[in-house]
């Protein structure tokens, strides 16, 4: 770099600057020396810690310094991911494609949102990731800056340059790059706050169980305590505030629930996804919170939302949940549906009590100021207070249309019933008949 200044004649020519979503690992360290190398400019390393429970923060930004960068971010965005981002998905129940709790795609918007504020701040023209061409997070981060700062250039290192891991660290010895802190894995991993996520190596065998060493923050279900235990979360507008009673910062709670549930096996998912960029993908997660949290929210709301929001909200929360995993975070869309789920929180207050046993997170007691559980209409003991006499009355109504439908079709043979198709069909493949027979 300095050789560069005096083959300008000694002129101060202002470099161009870019910032760098830094991890601390292999390739973020890579691309910072590559990125200066290639685009010929300055880089700025920004760590978002956005509660990822291992990354030696402050080591991995002199680690930055020292392979190059001319400036470093540390940004402590942890309370921040848990209140605007996974407060959100909490309400929503947000699981995308019915399992995975979205870990890593709600923190992209958000390291985006970072990334941009560096880049203001220190007139960069550029902003660079480190993730690849096959993945879902590119288009996370690429989507939203664009959202956020179109002006701004996004610069994948690793989708220009494609090399494997022994060529990266080759790349990285001889140019003394310190090679990352954390110890080598044979995975690729993302955690944060919300999640922890292992891709690659053996779990490429969709076929084959995951072996025990790809986990990091579960214990095995058939190693965990015989013993249960039992914990109470309280909601306060559909956002946890406290477990067991004690107050708490949902970042601090989250991180408790992980340890407390992680220790009993529970937040193990194996799951075949559907990418965006149109690959299957295995992918394992722990979420241990995630799982208690999503389950003890959706039976408190099952206790105080009337049939019909619940059943519409499911709707909802998968095309939250798939704004999420798409990218779509900075959107009008998104902004409509989470005005939506926020809308339906207010009465999602009170307890849930969850068992924690073996892998499994069941939730065996609930109660609320708004529950609208009635005892009264519910019991088929004493204090039946259930008008049993307009149950008739309204099935009588509700079966009206069916029994009209039915009436002009069947004696005239009009029209065959779904049901009969379906058993004929069967029949005539040699399947057996179920009971009445013809
Ligand atoms: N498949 C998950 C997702 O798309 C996890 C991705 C993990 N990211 C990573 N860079 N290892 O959200």
């Amino acid at each position: 770099m300095q050789q560069q200044k005096k083959a300008n004649g000694g002129r101060k020519k202002a470099r161009n600057k870019i910032v760098l979503a830094y991890s601390g690992g292999l390739d973020t360290s890579i691309a910072i020396r590559w990125l200066g190398e290639a685009y010929d400019a300055d880089v700025v390393a920004v760590l978002v810690d956005v509660g990822q429970p291992s990354a030696g923060f402050k080591e991995a930004l002199d680690k930055a310094k020292r392979i190059g960068a001319v400036a470093t971010y540390g940004v402590d965005a942890r309370e921040e991911f848990a209140r605007d981002f996974v407060a959100p998905a909490i309400q929503a129940n947000a699981l995308y494609e019915k399992h995975y709790p979205l870990a890593t795609a709600l923190a992209r918007p958000l390291i985006a949102a970072k990334l941009v504020e560096v880049a203001r701040k220190e007139g960069a023209t550029a902003v660079a990731h480190g993730c690849t061409a096959k993945g879902n997070d590119q288009v996370r981060f690429e989507v939203s800056i664009q959202a956020l700062a179109p002006d701004l250039r996004v610069i994948a290192p690793a989708r220009e340059w494609v090399y494997t891991r022994e060529e990266g660290i080759k790349w990285a010895a001889e140019r003394d790059i310190p090679l990352p802190i954390t110890k080598k894995s044979p995975y690729s991993i993302d955690e944060n706050l919300w999640g922890r996520s292992a891709e690659s190596g053996v779990l490429e065998d969709a076929e084959q169980e995951p072996p025990e060493d790809c986990y990091g923050w579960t214990a095995a279900p058939e190693a965990a305590p015989e013993k249960a235990r039992y914990v109470t979360i309280t909601f306060a507008g559909g956002v946890p505030v406290a477990l067991d009673g004690h107050k708490m910062e949902l970042a601090d709670l989250i991180q408790a629930l992980n340890a407390w549930a992680g220790e009993h096996g529970v937040g193990r998912i194996d799951h075949i996804e559907n990418r965006l960029v149109g690959i299957k993908s295995r992918e394992v997660y722990e979420a241990p919170a995630a799982q208690v949290l999503v389950e003890a929210h959706r039976q408190l709301e099952s206790l105080v939302l009337p049939r019909d929001l619940v059943h519409f909200k499911y709707a909802v929360e998968d095309r939250f949940a798939e704004l999420v995993y798409d990218g779509l975070w900075f959107t009008p869309l998104m902004e409509s549906v989470r005005a939506f789920v926020a809308a339906s929180q207010e009465r999602v207050t009170g307890d849930v009590r969850v068992k924690l046993l073996k892998g499994a997170a069941t939730v065996v007691g609930r109660s609320s100021p708004h529950s609208i559980y009635e005892t009264s209409l519910a019991t088929y003991g004493k204090g039946d207070a259930f008008n049993h006499g307009s149950a008739q009355g309204f099935i009588d109504l509700w079966g009206l249309p069916s029994r009209t439908y039915a009436a002009r079709s069947q004696p005239a043979g009009l029209a065959e019933g779904a049901t009969e198709k379906v058993s004929r069909e069967a029949a005539r493949a040699g399947a057996p008949r179920n009971g009445k027979g013809k």
